[in-house]
């Protein structure tokens, strides 16, 4: 019997063939998950633009037939490639694209982690989130010095100090219906919060998305500063927590967008004079993408837009913000000539 075809223009439909249905359809993971699972976020929003979301590690290897076109298609990273990784600040050569701090408004850099021998959040029982949080908690809390901080659990903190947070671009946002289709908000709030040091230089999301998301951020567009503070902390954390992560694939996500690097490495940058459309077209010749002004399925607000590099994969976390910088200047020279 043939299935039917998941609808709109997302990687899940043009790679979810009836044959690849037939033969994934009786697969399950040590930890449960079924393609069911896999493709749940997808059938509830034709919209989306991926529409899959793993369950855990071995997602990727029992479900390769449609993972791997779709990393392919969005990562253009083909089966035989290998993912390198490099975090190391001094092989790093951004300069600042805009000195005179008139066109970035602030930087920031982020990773998504999932602890290894966990399943990732859609699966996760509320008892393991608790144990995740508690696990991640402790080792946030042996940072020092600039990474020194403090966990705030989403269950205590007041609406109002929770909306400032997401308005102020420090905390995520509640009810985002692709996780939620996928099963990533069950048991919400329950073992989400915030850790982040005084200054909100330096955060962590906890059980979002995955289970870490690792930020530095800070205003102006000095990214040697923002990726050194962000490569330090993921050093610390290496030593205590363990991450999931393949040869393959390198570091591991829910969403095949996050997989690799697992890094979104943005600038909110002011370009009133340029229409959608030319920036569109400058960043996609640096390989990068533009999101709103509150992050992702959000508009641009003020003429702030948010760029980010788009591949994640098989491209190293150096050579990521590299390219960032590029791109920015070139947004920059583009508006200044626009005035
Ligand atoms: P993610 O970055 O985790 O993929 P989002 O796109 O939703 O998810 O962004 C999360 C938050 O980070 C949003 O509030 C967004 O505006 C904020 N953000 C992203 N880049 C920057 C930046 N360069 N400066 C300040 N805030 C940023
Ligand atoms: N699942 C959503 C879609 O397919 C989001 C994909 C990328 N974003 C993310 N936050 N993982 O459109």
């Amino acid at each position: 019997m043939d299935f039917p075809r998941p609808q709109g223009g997302s990687l899940l439909a043009r790679h979810l063939t009836p044959g690849v249905r037939r033969r994934l359809k009786d697969r399950v993971t040590r930890y449960g998950v079924r393609l069911d699972h896999v493709i749940a976020s997808g059938l509830a929003n034709p919209d989306s633009a991926v529409g899959v979301y793993a369950g855990d590690a071995e997602s990727y290897e029992l479900f390769a037939p449609l993972f791997d076109p779709i990393i392919a298609d969005y990562h253009g990273f083909g089966p035989e490639k290998r993912h390198q990784s490099d975090l190391d600040p001094a092989h790093l050569d951004a300069p600042n694209p805009d000195p005179e701090g008139r066109y970035v408004v602030s930087t920031r850099i982020r990773v998504a982690r999932n602890l290894c021998c966990f399943p990732f959040g859609s699966i996760l029982s509320r008892r393991e989130r608790r144990i995740v949080e508690a696990t991640v908690v402790h080792a946030l809390e042996g940072l020092s010095g600039e990474l020194a901080g403090r966990y705030y659990p989403l269950s205590a903190m007041d609406p109002e100090t929770q909306a400032r947070l997401v308005a102020d671009h420090f905390l995520f946002k509640e009810g985002d219906r692709f996780l939620e289709a996928a099963g990533l908000n069950r048991d919400w709030p329950d073992a989400r919060g915030l850790f982040h040091n005084e200054d909100k230089t330096f955060l962590v999301w906890v059980n979002e998305e995955d289970q870490l998301r690792i930020i530095s951020m800070q205003p102006g567009a000095d990214l040697q500063a923002v990726f050194a503070r962000l490569a330090r902390a993921l050093g610390e954390l290496e030593r205590r927590l363990t991450f999931a992560r393949s040869e393959r694939l390198g570091y591991l996500t829910s969403c095949p967008t996050n997989l690799g690097t697992a890094m979104r490495a943005s600038v909110h940058v002011r370009l009133p004079g340029l229409t959608g459309e030319e920036i569109q077209a400058i960043a996609r010749d640096h390989g990068l993408q533009v999101r709103g002004t509150h992050g992702e399925h959000s508009d641009a607000e003020g003429g702030v837009y948010d760029v980010s590099n788009k591949r994640r994969l098989g491209i190293t976390e150096v050579e990521a913000v590299r390219r960032l910088a590029a791109g920015t200047a070139a947004l920059i020279s583009a508006e200044a000539r626009a005035f």
